[in-house]
């Protein structure tokens, strides 16, 4: 039997809670699939920290480097400073570990209220592919004479031709393989970033020739907002920089219906990879059990899908599908109509239960 061992990471706020659906979930499909699934968990996260000190351990990111995947709850942490756990951990990861693709689908499920009121599950299905570990997050630039009048802040970004290249050719070959309208958009702002995007724009369409069955278009970042809005029908896989797929993806997050259902991928393709709902940690409805887990389980159809478990992943889309077209009243916390233990429930059950065809 295929065995593959995840590292559990639930973290701060409702993680464990979406965390444990998600794995009823997962534990469903290896059952039913046959394949092994060895969870071990890691308690890093604001509470550790604010214990310890410590954000992650020395020697943490090469521990987790051991697994096939990763599958994270939420960092943050209402006593913790904004900043010190994000830095310390989860941008630690993704720079340690190379993740340096995130990946973000965005699609509306079937029976979920969209604020674009006459778009549909056939219009709103896109993939944003976002460079992960350079670009503004690199961490370059520096202050003078901070604290006083004078005080200067330069905030660098960081492009260079290799991390640029690997990701635009994961944007192609994601593209392909996803095989919907076979289409990539690379986002920027040629017109006023000059020299970021002139390399972004040079490789782009460099590495496009090598895909010929890829049509290629390209889209300045404030125009694509609004075309997200207006026309969301007309994108199938995104390609932009790390600020601004952070930007685009939150707002992508929102047309698919926002956090209850949105996951993510932080992927380094020949290494361990880490999955998360994108949700954060929600304090404010920790611990009620009224958290909606569907991002958390949908984090985990990433995984399997990633791990090439593709058969299961497509299995959990569809339950999720049935939940979101049949059951859930709506996708916020409190207001599904049922709690998040049975919204794990009814997904376990469907992935059990239904057919692929
Ligand atoms: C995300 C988050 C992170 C980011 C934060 C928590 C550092 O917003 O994964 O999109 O900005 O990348
Ligand atoms: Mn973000």
């Amino acid at each position: 039997m295929k065995s593959y061992d995840i590292a559990v990471i639930p973290g701060d706020g409702t993680g464990p809670e979406v965390v444990r659906e998600g794995i009823k979930v997962l534990d469903a499909l290896a059952r039913r699939s046959k394949f092994k699934l060895n969870f071990n968990y890691y308690d890093f996260g604001g509470n550790r920290f604010l214990k310890t000190g410590e954000t992650l351990p020395d020697g943490a990111a090469d521990e987790l480097r051991k697994y096939n995947a990763i599958y994270l709850g939420a960092i943050g942490h209402p006593d913790v400073k904004p900043g010190i756990l994000e830095k310390g951990i989860l941008l630690s990861l993704r720079f340690e570990l190379d993740l340096y693709i995130n990946l973000r689908p965005v699609r509306l499920y079937p029976g979920v209220d969209c604020p674009l009121k006459n778009k549909g599950p056939e219009d709103i299905n896109f993939v944003v592919v976002r460079e992960n570990t350079e670009g503004l997050y690199a961490g370059a630039g520096g202050v003078l004479k901070r604290g006083t009048p004078d005080e200067v802040a330069v905030q660098e970004s960081i492009n260079t031709r290799k991390g640029i290249e690997r990701c635009i050719r994961y944007a192609f070959e994601y593209c392909r393989k996803r095989n919907k309208m076979k289409k990539l958009t690379l986002c920027g702002k040629t017109n006023v970033l000059t020299f970021a995007f002139d390399l972004w724009e040079r490789t782009f369409y460099e590495v496009a020739k090598e895909y010929t069955d890829i049509k290629v278009d390209y889209a300045h970042v404030d125009a694509i907002t609004m075309w997200f809005v207006k026309n969301p029908e007309w994108f199938d896989v995104i390609v932009t920089d790390n600020m601004f797929g952070d930007i685009i993806t939150d707002l992508g997050a929102m047309i698919q219906g926002g956090m209850g259902i949105a996951a993510g991928g932080n992927i380094n393709p020949s290494g361990a990879s880490m999955f998360e709902p994108i949700g954060g940690s929600a304090p404010k409805y920790t611990g009620k059990n009224v958290i909606n887990p569907l991002a958390a389980i949908c984090a985990g159809g990433m995984m399997l899908e990633h791990i090439g478990e593709e058969e299961s992943a497509l299995l959990l889309e569809k339950a999720v599908m049935e939940v979101t077209g049949k059951h859930l009243k709506s996708l916020a916390a409190g207001q599904m109509g049922y709690s998040t233990t049975e919204v794990g429930d009814l997904v376990s059950r469907f992935v059990t239960d239904l057919s692929l065809d």
